[in-house]
């Protein structure tokens, strides 16, 4: 056990909440209650942290609006990634020059993952001087303090120290919807695959304690919350940083024992710290949803051990035989990278060997993208732009039609679903999820959104079903 996480302490949120409290009585007097725009780029993670940027401006009394033009605080929650999540956050920051010249009193802040990278921070600082408040996420939870001074002060804050990380409990949380939310379990990362920004961007894992989460999800489950997924860089790694003997598959059960009638989900796994003790658990829980996502990024193990991820293609699929031999109905998904520095055609080739052996349900697929900083960037990397495009294309080609065979095998089928989204789409207004996580399309009372129905599959596309009421 290494336990060197700092906690924030719970008079420093309060503090923090008493500045939320300064700037609605700032703005108090405005005529009209002031707006803000949020936007998220990234992962869940992200997702769950514009939650609680939401939350503070809340507690500051903001509204929220779609547009940013009529904005008065914008907030843009960034993404490192990958290089093109990186150009679009610059492209849609540089449109904002416009809005701003409308209104000059508009704040324009940057937070997240990008924000964390020095040569991001330094291009802001040069190149976009109409964005006031630069800000990384181990800071996240000072925001009020930050913004505050923007509004008290003059001059631009750039607040992006590099520093392992905490844990910041007690943030308010304004969440997306009612059916479906995010939990953090752990933040960071320590795995620093070769090729990977989020290890430097998110600093070290750090666990939230035990009776913090499962308190979380009890008052998720008491508000009706139907759909609930731990969040974490690597889940599996959970409590190794805590004096508790604890870690993943038993925090799984304990998250089962809450009472109520929800699902349980849970992001990401890492395969090296996979293990029959989390697939057991898996298959006892009966909240758990049938589903792993358990990203293999590459089938050779020369590129394998070249990314720094501590398995080998065999090892990954003695993991998918345990866990089939437990829940052989399970979901199976995940992660791939495409033409990683040195990755030849044939060792590409046994990637697409993985999907054939395997037969994923979906999956995520990139090509990769030079990180500044980390090791894989400084590899040659022969192959050319449009040999790697081709070779994206049979993996995308040969999912594509693995992906179609099984979702035909869910057509004549009935299936649990719950719905959490009413569409516009006048073919079919609802959508709803298996249990084992794919998306059904059907037509019916919007008031069914947050309720499990009984689902005949009729049709099926390579990404969606199509079903109707079974009764
Ligand atoms: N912690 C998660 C992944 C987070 S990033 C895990 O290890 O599974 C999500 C996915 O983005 C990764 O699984 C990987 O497939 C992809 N990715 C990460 N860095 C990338 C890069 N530099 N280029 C292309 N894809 C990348
Ligand atoms: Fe990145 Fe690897 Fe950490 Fe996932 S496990 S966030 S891919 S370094
Ligand atoms: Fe992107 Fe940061 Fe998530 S880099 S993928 S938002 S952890």
């Amino acid at each position: 056990m290494n336990q060197t996480t700092t906690r924030i302490s719970g008079e420093e949120i309060a503090r923090q909440k008493d500045f939320c409290a300064q700037i609605k009585a700032m703005n108090a007097p405005l005529p009209a209650r002031p707006l803000a725009f949020v936007d998220t780029y990234g992962c869940q993670q992200n997702e769950a942290d514009s939650e609680r940027i939401r939350g503070y401006l809340t507690e500051m009394g903001y509204g929220f609006t779609q547009d940013e033009a009529a904005a008065d605080v914008i907030v843009i929650n960034t993404c490192a990634v990958r290089e093109h999540a990186e150009q679009r956050v610059l492209g849609n920051v540089g449109a904002l020059t416009h809005t701003k010249r409308k209104n000059p009193n508009q704040i324009i802040c940057l937070c997240g993952c990008m924000m964390q990278e020095p040569h991001v921070a330094e291009k802001i600082r040069q190149s976009f001087r109409h964005v006031d408040l630069v800000f990384g996420p181990h800071v996240l939870w000072r925001f009020p303090e930050l913004l505050w001074r923007i509004q008290t002060r003059r001059g631009r804050i750039f607040e992006t120290p590099d520093e392992p990380g905490s844990i910041a409990e007690g943030l308010p949380v304004r969440r997306e919807g009612t059916v479906k939310a995010w939990v953090s379990i752990m933040y960071g990362c320590n795995n620093f695959c070769s090729y990977c920004i989020v290890p430097y961007v998110r600093g070290r894992e750090r666990s939230r304690r035990p009776e913090d989460i499962l308190s979380e999800v009890r008052e998720l489950a008491r508000a009706g919350y139907k759909d609930i997924t731990l969040l974490g860089q690597n889940v599996n790694s959970y409590g190794k940083d805590l004096p508790e003997d604890v870690d993943f598959a038993w925090l799984l059960r304990e998250v089962n024992a809450v009472p109520g009638d929800f699902l349980i989900r849970f992001m990401t796994s890492h395969p090296k710290d996979a293990s029959e003790r989390l697939f057991d658990a898996m298959a006892a829980c009966e909240k758990v949803a049938p589903h792993l996502h358990l990203p293999f990024q590459a089938g050779n193990d020369r590129v394998l051990r070249a990314m720094n991820r501590g398995y080998t293609r065999e090892h990954y699929l003695g993991l998918i035989r345990a866990l089939r031999a437990r829940i052989p109905d399970i979901v199976l998904t995940s992660d791939i990278i495409v033409g990683f520095p040195g990755e030849t055609t044939e060792e590409f080739e046994d990637t697409l060997k993985v999907l054939k052996e395997v037969r994923f349900d979906a999956l995520f697929t990139f090509i990769y993208s030079p990180r500044e900083g980390t090791p894989a960037a400084r590899l040659p990397d022969p192959l050319s732009r449009e040999e790697k495009a081709a070779n994206f294309q049979r993996l995308v080609d040969l999912q594509n039609a693995i992906s179609a065979e099984k979702q035909a095998a869910y057509v004549g089928k009935t299936l649990r679903c719950l719905v959490d989204v009413v569409s516009e789409d006048p073919r079919h207004n609802l959508n709803a999820r298996t249990a084992g996580g794919r998306l059904v399309h059907f037509s019916g009372d919007p008031a069914l959104l947050g309720s499990y129905v009984r689902l005949k599959i009729t049709g099926a596309s390579t990404w969606a079903l199509f079903g109707e009421p079974a009764d």
